[in-house]
């Protein structure tokens, strides 16, 4: 009993001072000391003792489990420390390294051009409203003075959900809206999205307008010219030639469509210009009187003017993008330039 007790101790030893690592030592307490381990077994084979030696070997074997128990602990707080020590080291953040910066954010292009505008048209007092994308028939066309069949319709080829109701293929229903709802003097802008059955280079079905409107009781086309020249003054830097071209719209008369300049040849006539010089930039034109009766306001005692701006014609000529679909497919390296 003595020698199989001090073979115990001496395997048990030195097992546990080759122990790596905490879980071995928890193995080793479970070989020894566990309900099925060795020393736990010897203290009940006692029975099978004299009675002289039980009281002997007993005393042994519990000095024995003492021993081990207390053997096991330090060794459990080496091994701790030393792991704890490892993981200080492997873990280790060096502080001296430069950080990693998260990567910045930026306005899309439009976005940015359409604060421009908007901060123009503010500062001349103009307030910023929003109307529908989904819209009725009777704003994005009749109320415009284009009644249903008119061959107006032509101009904008229309997504129609059903019969009275579709997309807006242009901002101005918003000034219907506004002025159904308020009586003048009116001077807001409206951007927004607008659709149209058109793609291409420089068509997308879906693209933004800002549209514009002044009623008054003194409004001139005076004031129209002097504002939209400012305005592309404002866009386009001094110096650079506005002309006011005769056109049609059916919610203007006179309308006019408003040139710059040409921003790559200065005039003198390239590709972008097609040889003109100049650039077409907006619609515009004094609102008609049939628009105004139609809202209720007295068209001799009131005058408006109205305006229409594409914001990706503007964003393109402003830098140069000679294909639209570039603003939509969200390609950082494409966006990353602004
Ligand atoms: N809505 C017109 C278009 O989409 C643009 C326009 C032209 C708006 C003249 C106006 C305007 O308010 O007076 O083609």
């Amino acid at each position: 009993m003595r020698d199989t007790l001090q073979k115990l101790k001496e395997t048990a030893w030195r097992q546990i001072a080759e122990a790596g690592d905490t879980r071995q030592l928890d193995q080793i307490r479970v070989q020894y000391l566990g309900k099925k381990g060795e020393l736990t077994g010897l203290l009940r084979s006692m029975g099978s003792l004299s009675p002289e030696e039980r009281p002997v070997v007993g005393k042994m074997v519990n000095e024995l489990r003492e021993e081990l128990e207390r053997l096991l602990k330090e060794r459990y707080g080496a091994l701790e420390a030393m792991e704890l020590e490892r993981r200080l080291k492997e873990e280790k953040i060096d502080i001296t390294l430069p950080g990693r910066r998260p990567a910045r954010g930026r306005k899309h292009p439009l976005t940015q051009v359409l604060d421009e505008i908007k901060a123009f048209f503010i500062g001349m007092g103009f307030q910023v409203v929003e109307g529908p994308e989904v819209e009725l028939d009777y704003y994005n066309f009749e109320a415009l003075n284009i009644p249903p069949d008119h061959p107006a319709r032509d101009m904008q080829d229309t997504f129609f959900i059903t019969e009275d109701i579709l997309l807006r293929s242009q901002t101005s229903p918003v000034q219907i809206r506004v002025m159904e709802k308020q009586q003048p003097p009116v001077r807001i802008i409206a951007p927004g999205k607008v659709y149209r059955v058109d793609l291409d280079a420089t068509h997308s079905p879906m693209f933004h307008q800002v549209e514009g409107l002044l009623v008054d009781d003194s409004t001139t086309f005076g004031d129209l010219k002097g504002i939209l020249a400012a305005f592309i003054e404002a866009m386009f830097g001094k110096g650079r030639g506005v002309r006011f071209r005769p056109s049609f719209f059916p919610f203007t008369e006179p309308s006019a469509e408003v040139d710059v300049e040409c921003i790559m040849c200065d005039g003198a006539g390239c590709r972008l210009c097609s040889n003109t010089g100049w650039l077409e930039i907006l619609g515009s034109g004094m609102v008609d009187p049939r628009v105004l009766e139609k809202v209720g306001y007295d068209p001799k005692q009131y005058q408006g003017f109205a305006f229409g701006v594409g914001v990706e014609r503007i964003a393109m000529l402003k830098y140069g993008i000679d294909d639209i679909r570039l603003f939509f497919e969200n390609d950082i390296r494409f966006l990353r330039q602004f």
